[in-house]
């Protein structure tokens, strides 16, 4: 069986996909039913390596069998920066990464740029699930819906799609049914706003490692059992 590939995107950047990406990883691999990969696509300004405190290859090409090892059953094929224009990479590269990892990794988790390209549309070909990210203010929450559209153009089923709140507030100004109205269904998770956070990425460890209990934390472990995991 391949691996379960799990492509995160949102509308609008910022969203915190990145930081997303790394702590649902990190927790992936915590429940030892396989090895993680964490991809980096966003060649103009990579950010995985980051939340780890790793050492990316700036000049390499993202290739399935030069992963860095992160942590026990973790790791990433972090994204080279100096390309600039990601249109400069070539489609094939991304579809024989994902081709690649997908027979060796038991999940992998891909995190994409703040905008769509080409590599975004591979990976969300080769996505079993696509999580949708995005924080509960309506220029996000608009950018979800253009997004949920442009999936529908393109005939991806819309059960693939897992929508998660982050940075949630108590009082953002609009009601949970609201916020579900505007994304066109149910929020799986509602991950707080966390003042951790940048301490996290500033340490170069995810928050589920830093604070095994904070809100965010048992938030992520609870979707990831629930909505990601296998079984
Ligand atoms: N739940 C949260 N609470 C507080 N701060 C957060 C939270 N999630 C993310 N952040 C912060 O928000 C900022 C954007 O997060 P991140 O880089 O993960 O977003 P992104 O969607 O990957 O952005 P881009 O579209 O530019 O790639 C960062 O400063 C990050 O530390
Ligand atoms: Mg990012």
């Amino acid at each position: 069986m391949g691996a379960h590939i799990v492509t995160v995107v949102s509308g609008r950047g910022g969203c915190g996909k990145t930081t997303f990406a790394a702590n649902l990883a990190t927790v992936l691999a915590d429940h030892h039913r396989g090895p993680v990969c964490l991809v980096d696509l966003d060649f103009t300004a990579g950010a995985v390596a980051d939340q780890f405190d790793a050492e990316v290859d700036e000049g390499g090409v993202p290739d399935a069998g030069v992963a860095t090892r992160l942590g026990r059953g973790l790791y990433a094929v972090l994204a080279p920066t100096v390309l600039g224009d990601p249109g400069r990479m070539p489609d094939r590269v991304v579809n024989e990464l994902l081709a690649g990892l997908s027979t060796m990794y038991a999940y992998v988790v891909v995190d994409t740029p703040s905008t769509m390209n080409k590599h975004v549309m591979t990976a969300l070909e080769y996505a079993h699930q696509q999580i949708l990210v995005t924080t509960p203010e309506r220029p996000a929450l608009r950018g979800l819906r253009q997004l949920q559209d442009t999936l529908d153009t393109i005939d991806h089923d819309p059960a693939l799609r897992t929508v998660v709140v982050n940075r949630a507030y108590p009082d953002s100004g609009m009601t949970a049914d609201e916020i579900e109205r505007g994304v066109r269904g149910p929020v799986a998770a509602w991950l707080p706003a966390a003042q951790e956070i940048p301490m996290s990425v500033n340490h170069g460890v995810p928050l589920v490692r830093v604070s095994p209990s904070h809100p965010y934390t048992r938030i992520l472990r609870e979707l990831a059992r629930d909505h990601v995991d296998r079984p």
